[in-house]
């Protein structure tokens, strides 16, 4: 049997929020290429081989990946949430680029996943709306003035947004000058989120106004929402509903 390389996305953490088109690749599958936490998500079984490695090796597990499907294999590359948001289906597209020409000729698909945002985003309301952008706070693959530029004028443009990464152990001090500069341009007390490990059993959510927004209500399995200068609260028996309106006046 030929090979096949699959890009897949694990969705955000919950069984039921993997797709049944990814279910059935990763049924079909002879090998499991991803970092260690999302390979872990995969159940062993007879006749698949895992393949976890570390975040930092992207392109090495990229071509690991095209070659082993060169070789005749069936194989599933895992992201969680949606590969190609800020995750393997680009890291493998590069892989592909830069390699052997004959990898061109395989059959590469990419399956999505529901990424953290949306899940997010669900959990709390509909705080994307309307017109959002969606920012990766990380500077280990771009500076940090690029991030700063993006946020400066995503805030003046009044998109609303979503950012990932917002804050590791070796970068502790990006979310913090992140707040202060969204503080100082918003000028308004509009909704953030904090939506952390959500659709797993260490789920929390937490909605402050953006002026007493702290950095440590982030950590790496946060991904944190704005809302726009027009986004809403309804407090209701659970808790409280944001949502961005469908319109804004002329
Ligand atoms: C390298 S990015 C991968 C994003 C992933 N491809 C996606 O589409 O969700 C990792 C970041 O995604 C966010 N994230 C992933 N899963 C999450 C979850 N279940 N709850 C909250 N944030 C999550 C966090 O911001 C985390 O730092």
């Amino acid at each position: 049997m030929s090979g096949w390389l699959v890009i897949a996305g694990l969705g955000p953490g919950a069984q039921a929020q993997v797709t049944p088109e990814v279910q059935a690749a990763l049924a079909e599958a002879t090998d499991v290429v991803g970092y260690i936490p999302y390979v872990a998500r995969v159940a062993e079984r007879p006749g698949l081989t895992l393949h976890a490695s570390d975040n930092r090796v992207e392109l090495d597990r990229a071509a690991h990946a095209l070659e082993m499907a060169a070789d005749g294999r069936r194989v599933v590359v895992v992201s969680s949430g949606d590969p190609g948001v800020f995750a393997m289906a680009s890291a493998v597209f590069e892989a592909l680029e830069a390699g052997p020409a004959a990898w061109r000729t395989l059959d590469i698909r990419v399956l999505p996943g529901i990424t953290a945002m949306l899940a997010a985003a669900a959990r709390i309301g509909a705080p994307l709306g309307h017109d959002f952008c969606a920012i990766n706070l990380s500077d280990n693959l771009k500076p940090w003035n690029l991030i700063e530029k993006r946020l400066r004028l995503a805030a003046e443009a009044d998109f609303a947004m979503a950012f990932y990464n917002p804050r590791s152990k070796a970068r502790p001090e990006g979310f913090g000058k992140a707040l202060a500069l969204l503080q100082d341009v918003c000028g308004d007390a509009r909704p953030m989120i904090f939506a952390r490990a959500v659709t797993t059993p260490e789920e929390t959510m937490r909605v402050v106004p953006l002026p007493e927004a702290q950095p440590d209500m982030a950590d790496m399995r946060t991904v944190v929402l704005l809302g726009n200068s027009t986004t809403r609260i309804i407090e209701g028996a659970t808790g409280p509903m944001v949502y961005t309106p469908r319109s804004v006046q002329a």
